[in-house]
């Protein structure tokens, strides 16, 4: 088990060359030239300046990080929600690995049995899954498409060299049929299309490499499903995501201060709370989560409430969409199960099959 991710070990000459070649125009799939003198395999922050490809386009590097999308996008409200919460849910933060069971469970195998592997991450969000990709592995590429990136560097960059890009899973920077592991956990449900993201991610595997991913899931109990629409959370949501992200921050963590201190006093009566959390429908892990210090699950709480009010998209599937999703795109030894503690809803690995 390893909570807290050891301090830098690399230096120029340890990183991976292969953080040198996997960058490719995402226009052009022609190579990119790093801003001059500047080695990629040693790792983050880049200095700030251009990047271009052979064809004439040219990406800035802004605050150290590679970026090949305009800053906002409908994933801006994700964006401030890490730079405010940016270390919340880091098992270095917690000290609890409930990120590495997490991420060993969807994976289907240990972070040790990474090491030597290509591996690519994409919504990496602050980083509670890059911090232990890069302390295992010499060549993790993360990306995200929001300004959660400048959270993640600051997080991880101290660990090992590794490549960070602001970038857009739709439209990827990276070398195709190239990773040998890619990783997608929190992210596809956010997306406009789930299963065209997940055909994209699939384009970044070579043959043989192993695709892990997460889903929310519809809910099995269908009178839960409703009185869970007929909530105060339904009405919020719908103006939250429509504010701007500092005004939707304010809002949901004004919701959380009234909330929280009532729901943690009811979450122990199951069925009093699922009434009370009919107006107070913020995010509680009180009980769900017990390993967690109290003041950490607060902050943990009203995270998760301005994430779940402010994600503009959210879409459900059931387990048989995902699995037939992943056949189609001619995946094999496939793994799709619902409903693990600490999860998403469904969680799936898979292989991509050699002839694909
Ligand atoms: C709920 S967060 C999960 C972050 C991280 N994986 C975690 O579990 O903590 C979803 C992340 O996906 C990113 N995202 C959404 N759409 C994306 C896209 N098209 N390309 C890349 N990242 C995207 C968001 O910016 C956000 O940081
Ligand atoms: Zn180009």
């Amino acid at each position: 088990m390893s909570t807290a991710p050891s301090a830098r070990s690399g230096g120029p000459s340890s990183g991976s060359g292969f953080l040198r070649d996997c960058l490719v125009c995402p226009d052009h799939a022609s190579p990119l030239e790093p801003p001059s003198g500047h080695d990629p395999a040693s790792g983050m922050p880049w200095p700030d300046g251009e990047i271009r490809c052979s064809e004439g386009c040219v990406f800035p590097v802004e605050q150290g990080i590679p970026r090949f999308v305009e800053r906002d996008n409908y994933a801006a409200a994700f964006g401030l929600q890490w730079r405010r919460f940016r270390r919340t849910q880091l098992d270095s933060h917690t000290g609890v690995p409930l990120s590495q069971r997490r991420l060993e469970r969807c994976l289907g195998m240990t972070l040790d049995e990474l090491r030597g592997k290509k591996v690519l991450e994409v919504g990496s969000g602050a980083g509670r899954f890059t911090e232990l990709l890069v302390a295992h592995c010499d060549s993790v590429v993360s990306a995200d498409l929001s300004d959660a990136v400048d959270a993640n560097l600051e997080n991880c960059m101290d660990i090992s060299p590794y490549l960070l890009v602001q970038a857009d899973l739709r439209k990827p920077p990276f070398r195709a049929n190239t990773f040998d592991v890619v990783i997608c956990l929190g992210v596809i449900q956010h997306t406009p299309d789930p299963e065209q993201t997940i055909a994209t991610l699939a384009a970044e595997l070579r043959p043989g490499g192993r695709l892990v991913i997460d889903h929310y899931a519809y809910r099995a109990d269908r009178f839960g499903a409703l009185l869970a629409f007929f909530s105060v959370h339904t009405p919020l949501r719908w103006i939250a995501k429509r504010l701007s992200p500092v005004a939707g921050l304010r809002l949901t963590s004004a919701y959380h201060r009234i909330s929280d201190p009532i729901r943690r006093r009811t979450c122990r009566y199951k069925q009093l709370d699922r009434l009370v959390a009919r107006i107070f429908a913020t995010s509680c892990y009180y009980e769900t989560i017990p390993e967690l210090p109290p003041e950490i699950c607060r902050e943990w709480n009203e995270l998760d409430t301005h994430d779940s009010l402010t994600d503009w998209y959210q879409h459900k599937r059931k387990p048989e969409q995902i699995h037939a999703t992943l056949e189609r795109l001619g995946f094999v030894n496939i793994w799709c199960e619902k409903g693990h503690r600490g999860g998403n809803g469904i969680e799936a690995h898979a292989e991509l099959g050699r002839g694909s």
